[in-house]
């Protein structure tokens, strides 16, 4: 898609990507979130989308040694994905996928994989208009552990 800008994050980013991590995920920590955006500045694996001069969107992978469905080890993983509202619906977020997937190939991976909250209709949409396919639904579960 032609300007659009997207490109790999910097450390020039991370108070914008901090404000939007903490618009996606907005029960997090924000010293948590410093410390997760600085590693994945070291490791390379994120791309900001930028409009005017501000950051409208990220994406961030991980390289995950087992995905559902996946037939490859290790994956990379889409483990955050997001667009401000005001600037869904014009192709940044397929900027970004693309840009996440360009680095998998040119990295030799043959497949990527994600996961979408069943609630998220709106995000497994974009996932299928992206190409990708759904492989399994889960349930998951938790069990406090009392004293015995
Ligand atoms: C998912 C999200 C990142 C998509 O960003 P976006 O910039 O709106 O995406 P794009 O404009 O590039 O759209 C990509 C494709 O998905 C489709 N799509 C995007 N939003 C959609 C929606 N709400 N309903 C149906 N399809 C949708 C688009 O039609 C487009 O396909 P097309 O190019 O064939 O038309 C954005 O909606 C978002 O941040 N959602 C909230 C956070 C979230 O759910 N993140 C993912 C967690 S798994």
């Amino acid at each position: 898609m032609t300007g659009l800008l997207v490109r790999a994050a910097t450390n020039e980013d991370v108070e914008g990507w901090l404000r939007l991590r903490l618009a996606l995920w907005p029960h997090g920590e924000e010293a948590e979130f410093l410390d997760d955006i600085r590693r994945l500045l070291d490791d390379g694996r994120a791309f900001v989308a930028e409009e005017d001069e501000r950051l409208v969107g990220f994406a961030e992978f991980s390289l995950r040694p087992y995905a559902e469905g996946c037939e490859s080890s290790p994956v990379p993983y889409l483990e955050g994905w997001y667009v401000r509202p005001d600037a869904r619906r014009r192709g940044y977020g397929r900027a970004l996928v693309s840009a996440f997937e360009s680095w998998a190939r040119e990295h030799g991976f043959r497949e990527v994989a994600s996961d979408v909250l069943l609630e998220n209709t709106e995000s497994q949409q974009a996932h299928e208009a992206l190409g990708f396919q759904e492989v399994e639904r889960l349930v998951v579960y938790r069990k406090e552990l009392t004293r015995e």
